[in-house]
């Protein structure tokens, strides 16, 4: 019986590794270039980290168990828990703001589907111990870039724009707080994907007049294309809120002014949309929240992330501010190869050291030696055959040079050493080969001189 892998999981074969690691060595120079570091977590965590922390959506995919010891275990689904945990526990000791790096498998039990897997990596970038709109710009421009680096542009993808407070402030000229005001945020981030029939049943239990309030809700979200706009509504909205409201409402307003203004000035403004549709699963949200997706729209987000000042000091830290996002690499290697901007992959070896018969072996292997202390991936023979099905198979797997030992060449201590791009030969000593394959591999050609 041949096995096959679970649903939703992956095997990587080298090919697919190599995409993959290309993918993290963008990531990773990315983040590091904005002065992130890079730091890690356990990929099983207590059950209890994501109870309520993560919301409902998270929780019901979890992949969790009992081990042996009777604890109640999860795979992590996501990053954000564990790092509020990490930089809870020595908050004192950090330099802030805190700028960190992950890249990681998570896994959800979700139904796979284009884009969604059970096992996905996610780059994780967050900022942690700062408050105020120049930070959440930060992490918008570190994800903007982070896709431009793999090759796509602002015809490829948007980052839409929204904000948990805002909603607060919307919700509440609607007479909602509390669990009804989660509830109909809940139907909100659904609405996208729902029919308008049942968007209205779900809002009915809350709203006294649900068709009035969609019908609004759905012009604002049409109209919200600018500051300007939002402020527009906001004035709109002004008589229905209370004093705080109005307080919240103003404040919000200027930190949409700040949030937009640095992102132009980090030559990001053109990947950004407005949109008030955004509101985002998870439950710790308290601030600007943002996802990026594909132009058309019609795929799954590529990114998502925003500011969750609370989670830390729920996780048992001090109160600390926070912001953040995760890119998967799911959809946006779906979003690559749509747009034909996978780059190609081939490993290589530099150098194929080819021997005829036992003679040279011995030598052979030990230049082998020398030229991987150097750096140089070097491939030898596993079996002995002829010298030119040895030069055959090394140039189809594109080595740049060959070092050949033939006997009769072996017995006076010499070796042919060929270049392949331009099909040139050299005969000379055994003890001149290291260094004319290694400055040969530094000039892409045979050097003139040694
Ligand atoms: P999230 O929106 O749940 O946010 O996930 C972020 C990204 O991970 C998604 O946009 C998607 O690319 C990828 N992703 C999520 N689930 C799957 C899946 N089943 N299969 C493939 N890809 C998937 C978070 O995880 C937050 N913790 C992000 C964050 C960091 N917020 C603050 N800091």
């Amino acid at each position: 019986m041949q096995f096959k892998t679970l649903p939703g999981f992956r095997e990587f074969y080298p090919e697919e590794c190599l995409q993959r690691n290309h993918l993290f060595s963008v990531w990773r120079s990315v983040a590091r270039s904005f002065g992130f570091a890079e730091y890690d977590a356990p990929i099983l965590e207590p059950l209890e980290l994501y109870i309520e922390k993560s919301g409902e959506e998270i929780v019901g995919q979890l992949f969790n168990f009992e081990d042996r010891g009777g604890r109640a275990v999860a795979l992590r689904p996501e990053m954000t828990p564990s790092l509020a945990r990490l930089v809870g526990a020595r908050a004192n000791g950090l330099k802030r703001p805190v700028r960190w790096f992950n890249i990681g498998e998570h896994y959800r039990y979700e139904r796979p589907q284009k884009g969604r897997l059970r096992a996905f990596y996610q780059f994780n970038a967050d900022i942690l111990g700062i408050e105020g709109a120049a930070a959440d710009a930060e992490l918008i421009a570190l994800m903007v870039q982070s896709l431009r680096r793999l090759g796509l542009s602002s015809e490829d993808f948007r980052v839409r724009l929204s904000d948990r407070l805002l909603w607060k402030v919307i919700l509440e000229a609607a007479g909602l707080e509390g669990a009804s005001a989660s509830a109909v945020l809940g139907v909100v981030d659904k609405m996208e994907r729902l029919p308008r029939e049942k968007t209205l049943e779900l809002l009915t239990p809350h709203l006294a007049e649900p068709d009035a309030w969609l019908t609004r809700i759905e012009a604002m979200m049409a109209q919200v294309d600018s500051v300007e706009a939002l402020k527009a509504f906001l004035d709109e909205l002004h008589p229905s809120l209370s004093p705080d409201g109005q307080t919240l409402a103003a404040a919000r307003l200027a930190e949409w002014q700040v949030l937009l203004r640095e992102l132009k000035m980090l030559g990001v403004g053109d990947f950004i949309r407005i949109d008030l549709g955004i509101v985002r699963g998870l439950a710790y949200y308290t601030g600007f929240v943002f996802e990026a997706f594909e132009t058309s729209g019609d795929s799954r987000a590529l990114a998502g992330g925003g500011r969750y000042d609370d989670l830390v000091a729920k996780l048992g830290g001090p109160g600390m501010p926070a912001v953040g996002f995760a890119m998967g690499d799911v959809t946006v290697f779906d979003l690559l190869k749509s747009k034909e901007r996978l780059p190609p992959c081939f490993q290589k070896p530099d150098v194929a050291i080819l021997v005829e018969g036992e003679t040279g072996r011995g030598s052979a292997l030990q230049l082998a030696t020398v030229l991987r202390e150097q750096g140089c991936s070097v491939e030898v023979p596993l079996k002995a055959q002829s010298m030119n099905k040895q030069l055959k198979a090394a140039q189809q797997k594109g080595a740049a040079v060959a070092v050949c030992f033939y006997p009769e060449l072996a017995e006076g201590a010499e070796v042919r050493v060929r270049h392949f791009a331009d099909r040139t030969e050299r005969t000379l000593a055994l003890d001149e080969a290291a260094s004319l394959v290694l400055a040969t591999l530094d000039q892409a050609a045979f050097p003139d001189e040694l």
